[in-house]
């Protein structure tokens, strides 16, 4: 038997060896054999050396192509055993079995609470707005009627950008600029990021959100905005609730209350838990936007979202929320 035969028959029979390799030390294995430096291909080469002359041109290639194909075919091997594409066949396989479940992310229970909020007031018929973060003085003091001077505009417990523009600190601003833009009645919300420089402790963060309200129309009266907060409440927390009004103040409403609501410790005691600010639209704020404070009437409330839903899930820490745990986020 000639070289050229011999070159014929390593190919034939090393192809048939590789397609019954399913592991990387077989396949390592038929490589030395095949491949190495003291291989079957290896010693072919050297036998070229005592070739006839005039056959070494044709057996030089036949022993190249030989080389070539015998790497080529490892290497196309080598791939299908490492994605694993041979062993779904093999007997003892079960291909049945799940797939691994792609690892995907969840909104964030803030945007969770966002959607369930505004899904709730929706079904009062409350529309969603939205307004800037960063906003004027105009829209965040001056025309929520609080003037000049009143201690909440002071720079230190505001977040600044220029003389006239800063981080908005409440949602409130929304009111304004929907009701410049609408004619009454009016019925929205909306909720929203604010900024303050609070120092952050548990249920402060100088970044939180807030749900803003806003219901304009002929003949709105306070029995309204407390009927609608106690029926927020009461679906968002549970049927059993209570909710309480304390008279507070607000340049931008006349009365103001502030929203508490009821909740037990382990041993059964009562507390309350301050969920926002409410009242009925002054009507300053009405006629600087145009409305006629004699015909028309309304109320306005804010509440802390993420105070809301801390209460809610049990969250000891206002910081928890905002630290990108995905092992607490993953909870949720
Ligand atoms: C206001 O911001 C008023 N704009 C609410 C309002 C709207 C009154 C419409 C009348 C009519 P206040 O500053 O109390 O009010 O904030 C409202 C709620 O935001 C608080 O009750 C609390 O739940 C939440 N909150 C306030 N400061 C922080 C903070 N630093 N971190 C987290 N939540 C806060």
């Amino acid at each position: 038997m000639g070289l050229l035969d011999d070159i014929h028959d390593i190919r034939g029979r090393a192809v048939d060896e590789l397609a019954g390799l399913e592991t990387p030390e077989d396949l390592e294995a038929w490589r030395v054999r095949y491949l190495g430096s003291k291989g079957a291909v290896k010693a072919t080469m050297q036998k070229l050396k005592d070739a006839p002359r005039e056959q070494k041109p044709a057996l030089g290639k036949a022993a190249n192509e030989l080389k070539n194909a015998l790497a080529d075919a490892f290497e196309a091997r080598r791939g299908q055993v490492a994605a694993g594409a041979v062993r779904q066949d093999a007997p003892g396989a079960d291909v049945t079995l799940p797939g691994q479940r792609p690892k995907t992310g969840h909104t964030h229970i803030i945007t969770q609470t966002v959607n369930e909020i505004c899904e709730i007031f929706a079904r009062m018929g409350f529309a969603v707005a939205t307004g800037p973060e960063v906003e004027d003085e105009h829209h965040n003091f001056d025309a929520l009627n609080i003037p000049l001077a009143h201690p909440a505009r002071d720079p230190l417990d505001n977040f600044y950008i220029d003389d006239r523009t800063m981080l908005r600190s409440q949602t409130s601003t929304v009111q304004i600029r929907v009701m410049e833009n609408t004619t009454p009645p009016v019925r929205v919300i909306s909720p929203g990021r604010v900024y303050r420089p609070d120092t952050v402790d548990a249920t402060h963060s100088f970044m939180f959100h807030q749900v803003e309200g806003l219901y304009v129309d002929e003949s709105v009266t306070m029995a309204h905005l407390k009927t609608c907060l106690d029926q927020f409440c009461k679906t968002y927390f549970g049927p059993d609730v209570a909710t309480c009004f304390r008279p507070s103040f607000f340049p931008f409403t006349e009365p103001s209350a502030e929203v508490d609501i009821e909740f037990h410790r382990p041993d059964g005691t009562p507390y309350w838990v301050e969920l926002g600010g409410c009242g009925m639209v002054d009507p300053n704020v009405l006629d600087a936007v145009g409305y006629d404070s004699e015909k028309y009437t309304g109320y306005a409330f804010g509440l802390g979202i993420e105070r809301m839903l801390m209460r809610k899930h049990g969250i000891p820490d206002i910081r928890l929320l905002f630290e990108s745990d995905a092992r607490f986020l993953r909870q949720f």
